[in-house]
């Protein structure tokens, strides 16, 4: 799909001495989009500049929540080598450019008026110091219970909007034989799970007091004990085998009927459709337990390292690509997210993506559109790996939810000098 060459790329390829029509340089991209329904998607991008002349170099750095593409980009950077634009969650966005190792966008961004058509809490991310440092191309929703319609259907549950209804259809499963949850043992995905627990029990305010805030009278509270029980009930529903496993893995089990269920964001939709299943349908889309009414949302960004010459060309054309509305429909309606621009309209999306959309607007009037914790958008990288462990660890052992609860206050405290 190319999306043709708009008025603003010639001119800054011209003005960079480029002959319009001549090729700029290529742009190197690393990310960690590396399961079916995320290359997909990246493919619309790579089209896109392919149809403008602008190669596209691939370093994919594989593993959700983008914690092996960030060790990856740290040695890049340390090298004196950054890649043209990488991937990277939103508040590790703010990072980078605290340490002065992204370039300046600014002018692009204010002659695409980008401001007026995305919503704050995006561009709240997307620009440092008064200067935009990334373009967003997504807006991802991480509370969303996935479930297979056909084995509801035939064992006659109604899909949990409660941990306790959870737990009761959970057992009923598992009483038949079916495993209840899908899931991937990797702190990320533990940890995507965990924001569910603490939003779905302890409320949007709950939420923000713990993670965003973290607020250390909030973690080591009663609610903060509840939810680690639940998350040792969780450990019960998942199969022996789910150590490790890759998150698009997990969401096969549950397409191909082997797991009932999987809390994951809507990535797991790029895999849905790839499967040529029905969002909405086939494979349900509901908040997680407990969630209806919050939004807790993360968003990729691309940000842009400081280069010159055609490689700033490329990287130009690169930035109006990704915020262009044709490209945001495109990418968004593969990728299973929707678009961070306001003014694009969705309506041949799916369900899900409608609910989204339609969920998103609810949480943001009620103040409980909250950036997920798992997915970069909650706190600092060395709280969110304080965090991370702590789950980690009580999710892969026998450790009381009191202890865990006490360990949790420590390791957050720790992590905030
Ligand atoms: C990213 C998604 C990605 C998912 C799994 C999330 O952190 O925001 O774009 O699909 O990780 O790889």
């Amino acid at each position: 799909m190319a999306l043709g060459k708009s008025a603003r790329l010639l001119a800054t390829v011209a003005a960079c001495g480029l002959a319009t029509g001549a090729s700029a340089a290529d742009v190197e991209v690393l990310h960690w989009w590396t399961a079916g329904g995320e290359a997909a998607a990246l493919n619309v991008l790579k089209e896109d500049l392919a149809g403008q002349s602008v190669g596209w170099e691939d370093m994919p750095v594989a593993g959700g929540g983008g914690a092996a593409a960030t060790t990856t980009l740290k040695a890049r950077v340390a090298a004196g080598n950054p890649p043209t634009a990488a991937q990277l969650l939103g508040m590790s966005v703010r990072e980078w450019a605290q340490e002065g190792s992204l370039g300046d966008i600014t002018a692009l961004a204010d002659e695409g008026n980008w401001a007026d058509v995305l919503p704050q809490a995006v561009v709240d991310f997307a620009t440092y110091d008064g200067k935009w440092v990334a373009a967003p191309v997504n807006i991802h929703r991480p509370n969303w219970l996935w479930i297979n319609a056909a084995i509801f259907e035939e064992n006659g549950l109604t899909p949990p909007t409660t941990w306790e209804e959870f737990n009761t259809v959970a057992a009923a499963l598992q009483e038949k034989g079916i495993t209840p949850l899908a899931h991937g043992g990797q702190p990320w995905q533990d940890a995507t799970v965990f924001d569910d627990v603490v939003l779905g029990l302890g409320g949007a305010d709950f939420y923000r007091k713990a993670i965003i805030e973290a607020d250390l009278d909030a973690l080591g509270s009663d609610t903060m004990v509840q939810v680690f029980d639940q998350m040792r009930t969780l450990r019960g529903y998942v199969d022996d085998n789910f150590s490790g496993r890759d998150w698009n893995l997990a969401t096969a089990m549950v397409l191909n009927g082997e797991a009932a269920m999987q809390l994951m964001g809507d990535w797991a939709k790029g895999e849905i459709i790839r499967a040529d299943m029905v969002p909405g349908e086939d494979i349900l889309c509901i908040p997680a337990p407990g969630t209806a009414g919050s939004y807790l949302f993360n968003t990729d960004f691309f940000a842009f390292f400081d280069v010159t010459g055609d490689m700033k060309a490329a990287q130009d054309a690169m930035a109006n690509s990704v915020i262009s509305p044709e490209f945001q429909h495109a990418f968004n309606k593969v990728k299973g997210s929707i678009p961070p621009r306001t003014d694009v309209d969705i309506s041949d999306y799916d369900a899900c993506a409608l609910k989204a959309k339609d969920d998103i607007a609810e949480a943001s009037a009620n103040d409980a559109l909250l950036g997920s914790l798992a997915h970069g958008h909650a706190q600092t990288s060395s709280v969110q790996r304080a965090i991370f462990d702590v789950v980690t660890e009580h999710f892969n052992s026998d450790m009381s939810s009191e202890d865990a609860v006490e360990e949790l206050v420590l390791a957050v405290e720790s992590a905030s000098i």
